[in-house]
């Protein structure tokens, strides 16, 4: 099938906190795929039903590399991030069969029982937050004080970052995620982290304790450069998206008082703000057919995980925050051989976040309009940038 229709302008822009583009649903009833433009004038293909999401990226004609030509980044060549060949270990970008030494090595780090036994530092980094919180109250934002630095400092933890350098990593990992920090502190902040990650590095092989990177030197799969390049993935990888759906999970949750403390209320979080929609990037390096629609090889290739989220084929009511509809097969992880890494952290951290903040502070509250709040309409993330509260 071809179309000849005019490219539609990405990316679009969410009328609310708990949904996606209107255009998504039109966009699920035509038939093949949608054709678009991005900001850097490249046309691409968006994918937008549950079943053809899944089947792109289960596809091993399409590839994750930004080294590509005609991968579709929204803001340069590499979207901003790096690549395989700019940061040996950033996996994220390869495919297999280089991708599986990295997530083959990867995967007992977040296993579920490595995450359960994780669980008291997550409880006890939300705890303190919570404690800071109600020192410095009776308001506070909810993303500044709370959502952004409890990621962080889990994923510090996790490293093996020591206790008395926390603070030095939360400030720098703070300023990679600024909305108002200029492109130069960025790169500042980024050099500072990887000398920082590869002087730890350097420690660890020293003096092993009990943490990820002195695991994963022990098992001695990846270079130290590899090492470095992987920790720094988990940083930029789980910090934002981690803080984002923290903070649009409290904010859905004092709109729906009823459902706090109910069972699948993480998963159901999770599907319904599907803030990752724009991170899952593709591009096709043999010719394939999706739905019909033959897709060259070159063309890149969204498929966009809020749209099949909110796919009607595939859940019940989409648009309804509802957890007794939660079903695990929504696609806000991704899909297929990439399928996000921290998903069992994240949902750790969502329930340790969620207990604490609604059981510690039982008067917590909007402190300002849902219309007025201040939403990531222009990310590649979907957020909150502030979320003021009171109790
Ligand atoms: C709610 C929070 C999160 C969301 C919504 C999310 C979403 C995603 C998505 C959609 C992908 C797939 C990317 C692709 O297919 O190209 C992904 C991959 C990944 N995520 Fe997450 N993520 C979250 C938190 C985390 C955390 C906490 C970590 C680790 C500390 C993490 C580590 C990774 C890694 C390493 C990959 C790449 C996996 C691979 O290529 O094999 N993520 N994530």
């Amino acid at each position: 099938m071809t179309t000849a229709s005019t490219p539609v302008d990405f990316p679009l822009r969410r009328p609310g906190a708990s949904f996606p583009p209107e255009e998504y649903a039109r966009f699920r009833e035509q038939p093949g795929l949608v054709r678009s433009r991005l900001p850097t004038g490249a046309v691409v293909w968006l994918v937008t039903r549950h079943e053809d999401v899944r089947a792109v990226l289960t596809d091993p004609r399409v590839s994750s590399n930004p080294d590509h030509d005609g991968f579709p980044s929204l803001l340069g060549r590499t979207g901003g991030v790096p690549s395989p060949d700019t940061m040996p270990g950033w996996f994220v970008a390869l495919d297999p069969p280089q991708h599986d030494r990295f997530r083959k090595t990867l995967i007992p780090e977040f296993s579920v029982r490595r995450i359960r036994a994780l669980r008291p530092t997550i409880e006890e980094i939300v705890d303190e937050r919570v404690d800071a919180m109600l020192a410095a109250g009776p308001d506070a934002d909810l993303v500044a004080d709370f959502a952004l630095p409890v990621p962080s400092l889990v994923i510090s933890s996790l490293l093996g970052v020591p206790a008395a350098d926390r603070d030095f990593f939360e400030a720098k990992t703070r300023v990679l995620v600024s909305t108002t920090a200029t492109d130069q502190q960025r790169e500042t902040a980024t050099k500072e982290l990887l000398r920082y990650l590869n002087r730890l590095i350097k420690i660890k092989a020293k003096r092993p304790g009990e943490d990820l990177i002195s695991r994963l030197l022990a098992g001695g799969n990846l270079s130290a450069a590899e090492l470095s390049g992987v920790s720094m993935l988990l940083l930029i990888a789980g910090h934002e998206t981690t803080a984002n759906n923290i903070a649009l999970g409290v904010l859905t949750l004092l709109m729906h008082p009823e459902w706090v403390g109910a069972d699948g209320i993480v998963e159901e979080l999770l599907r319904l703000h599907s803030v990752a929609d724009l991170v899952a990037l593709r591009v096709a390096t043999e010719d394939l057919e999706i739905s019909g629609q033959r897709i060259e090889a070159g063309e890149g290739i969204v498929p966009l995980v809020a749209a099949a989220n909110h796919d009607e084929a595939a859940f019940g009511c989409p648009h309804r925050f509802d957890p007794e509809q939660a079903a695990r097969h929504h696609v806000a992880f991704g899909y297929g051989v990439h399928q996000c890494l921290g998903q069992n952290l994240v949902r750790g951290e969502m329930e340790a976040a969620y207990r604490a903040l609604f059981e510690r502070i039982p008067g917590l509250r909007l402190a300002a309009p849902v219309e007025e709040l201040p939403f990531k309409y222009d990310g590649v993330l979907f957020g909150l940038h502030s979320l003021p509260v009171r109790w």
